[in-house]
């Protein structure tokens, strides 16, 4: 921490003070004009449907109100009188004591948006059988009205969780977004003019970027940033922290400064030193988006132990603690201003989109934001896709999509994965991670910088219903050779431009990986940032496990990662979608 000076929490309660009131009044004035409609998450209706006095049938349908589906399905009650549920019919029924649960049957466990099911079961009981009141999905409490997250200014919503000191619920509400000038001018001056205004996020990748800039074209450090963003007017400057010891565990092409036991390089030499400049009390009205090392707590779930993709570079960090206490640090240390907004990085759909990953990288995400003096309030959400490909909104096919009666998760691309697209996945992934503990009111962002997955080779319609793996084939628009390849992809396109609260639970899309950038060098290339060359970034490459062993469609010819490679940026520019006029 920054030793004696005074956290911005307690230096602004005075302004606060005086600026809640003004908030307050005028809340009141918006509620009159009506808010945003209030609706409950999911509505579950039990019925008793026969009952003996001794014994009862009950039926009960769940429907799941929110905008995206839900997996593994999972009713809960408690009775108030001595019921005891047995035999059950269309869902797995088990008691603990007055606690139910009712889990979903293999062969219906998901509920899309909007969908319902419903199961019965037959229970014994001696006095009186009152129905149960409380009812949960998945965590989430039903029947109920609970307010969009990303409605900005409902006041007085009673379910709202306490605020986070004077912070928003989404930062990029109504904000102006920092321009960085370093990638502007870059972009400008390489063919990209038309999307050169357009905000990207500022890397800070080792310990010199605090001073002097990231690789590559990047030169101004971060108080050049932030006094440039005041005389930009800007509300919002995004920053990625992304340096932690022993980085990128599972790939070569991004390690890092820091050997695996650095964790106290990190600490006093890169957020010690981040956090006195953020601190600077003339930035207290710029409010900073801290995305929080990248790749780095998914390494710890998905790339460890007996998995066949396990790294011995990821078991030692899971071994040794230090990407967790360093994210904690991290989240704790930036989470003690005001106007830091943090969100730590949640992989993509084609990473932890898996039932094997899911749940078990939530709760990795919550251990880490629960240690080394973080808590839940350091964490305003998640980012997904950093850096990645995944396919925002897959418009000719969903999950729920069958193929003569086979799903399309049977398909050789979606592989059993839950999910098509990062936003389907990241509405997913913030539910659970309510479920393993944090805030209610927590939003994703997802990095559109280069999911467009336009140009010639995008399908303009669902293809025909031939079989499973031919429809799948010629339907999607992410037209990558596997979900898991990430270096500089072939094809791929700019995304849909930065937006703010563009749906639910999504606080903005955003483009975080500047554009133009490399992922990473084809060869190897001699640096002083320890990078290395990943054979995910050769394209003569045949596979690993981490993508069952698939070519790995990267451009060839790339620098060193962070690099500009001229050749990437152009086929962004041509193949992005929404096209550029
Ligand atoms: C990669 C590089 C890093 C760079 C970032 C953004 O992760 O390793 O140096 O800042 O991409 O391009």
């Amino acid at each position: 921490m920054t030793g004696t000076r005074t956290p911005a929490r307690k230096r602004r309660t005075a302004l606060l003070a005086a600026s809640t009131l003004v908030a307050g009044v005028l809340g009141a004035g918006g509620l009159m004009q009506g808010t945003a409609a209030a609706a409950p998450a999911c509505t579950v209706d039990y019925t008793v449907v026969n009952d003996w006095g001794s014994g009862f049938t009950a039926s009960v349908t769940v429907t799941n109100n929110a905008t995206s589906t839900l997996s593994n399905w999972r009713v809960e009650w408690d009775y108030a009188g001595n019921q005891k549920a047995g035999q059950a019919w269309n869902a797995t029924v088990s008691q603990d004591g007055a606690h139910v649960t009712a889990s979903a049957p293999s062969w219906n466990s998901t509920l899309s948006a909007g969908g319902s099911a419903n199961f019965g079961f037959n229970g014994v009981y001696s006095g009186s059988n009152p129905k149960p009141t409380t009812f949960k999905l998945n965590g989430t409490t039903c029947n109920v009205d609970v307010q969009d997250p990303d409605i900005p200014d409902e006041p007085d919503d009673p379910t709202d969780p306490p605020p986070r000191g004077d912070r928003v619920d989404n930062p990029y509400a109504g904000a102006k977004v920092y321009v960085n000038p370093d990638w502007s001018a870059q972009a400008a001056r390489s063919g990209g003019r038309a999307i050169s205004n357009q905000p990207t996020a500022v890397w800070l990748d080792r310990i010199s970027a605090i001073e002097s800039g990231s690789a590559g074209e990047n030169t101004m450090g971060l108080r050049d940033h932030l006094d440039e963003a005041l005389e930009q007017d800007a509300d919002v400057i995004q920053i990625v922290t992304y340096n932690l010891p022993g980085r990128d565990c599972a790939a070569l092409a991004s390690q890092g400064e820091l050997g695996p036991n650095e964790i106290d390089r990190y600490k006093r030499e890169f957020i010690d030193p981040i956090a006195e400049i953020v601190g600077d009390p003339k930035y207290a009205g710029l409010r900073i988006v801290n995305i929080v090392e990248i790749d780095s707590l998914p390494n710890l779930v998905t790339n460890v132990g007996s998995r066949a993709t396990a790294t011995p570079q990821c078991d030692e960090m899971l071994a040794n603690g230090n990407y967790v206490k360093g994210v904690g640090y991290n989240l704790a240390t930036l989470g003690q201003y005001d106007n830091v907004y943090n969100y730590i990085d949640i992989g993509h759909h084609g990473w932890l989109g898996w039932d094997d990953n899911f749940g078990a990288s939530a709760d990795m995400l919550y251990k880490a934001a629960t240690s080394e003096g973080a808590t839940v309030d350091d964490v305003a959400g998640f980012a997904a896709n950093v850096a990645n490909y995944g396919a925002l909104k897959e418009p000719h096919f969903t999950i729920n999509d069958t193929v003569n009666g086979t799903s399309v998760r049977q398909s050789k691309w979606v592989d059993w994965n839950r999910y098509v697209d990062e936003q389907s996945y990241a509405q997913a992934f913030r539910q659970e991670a309510v479920r393993a503990g944090f805030r209610s009111d927590v939003g994703v962002i997802i990095d559109t910088s280069r999911n467009g997955w336009g140009g010639p080779n995008r399908p303009t319609a669902p293809a025909a219903k031939t079989n499973v793996d031919s429809f799948v084939e010629n339907s999607r628009i992410d037209r990558r050779i596997h979900t898991g390849n990430w270096c500089n992809q072939a094809g791929a396109g700019l995304g849909e431009r930065p937006k703010a609260a563009p749906a639910s639970g999504i606080d903005a899309y955003a483009w975080i990986k500047p554009p133009g950038e490399s992922d990473g060098a084809s060869e190897d290339i001699p640096n002083d940032e320890g990078k290395r060359a990943d054979q995910m970034c050769d394209p003569d490459y045949g596979g690993n496990a981490r993508n069952n062993n698939n070519k790995s469609g990267a451009l060839p010819g790339a620098p060193v990662s962070g690099h500009w490679f001229q050749a990437q940026f152009e086929e962004l520019l041509r193949n992005a979608y929404p096209p550029i006029n």
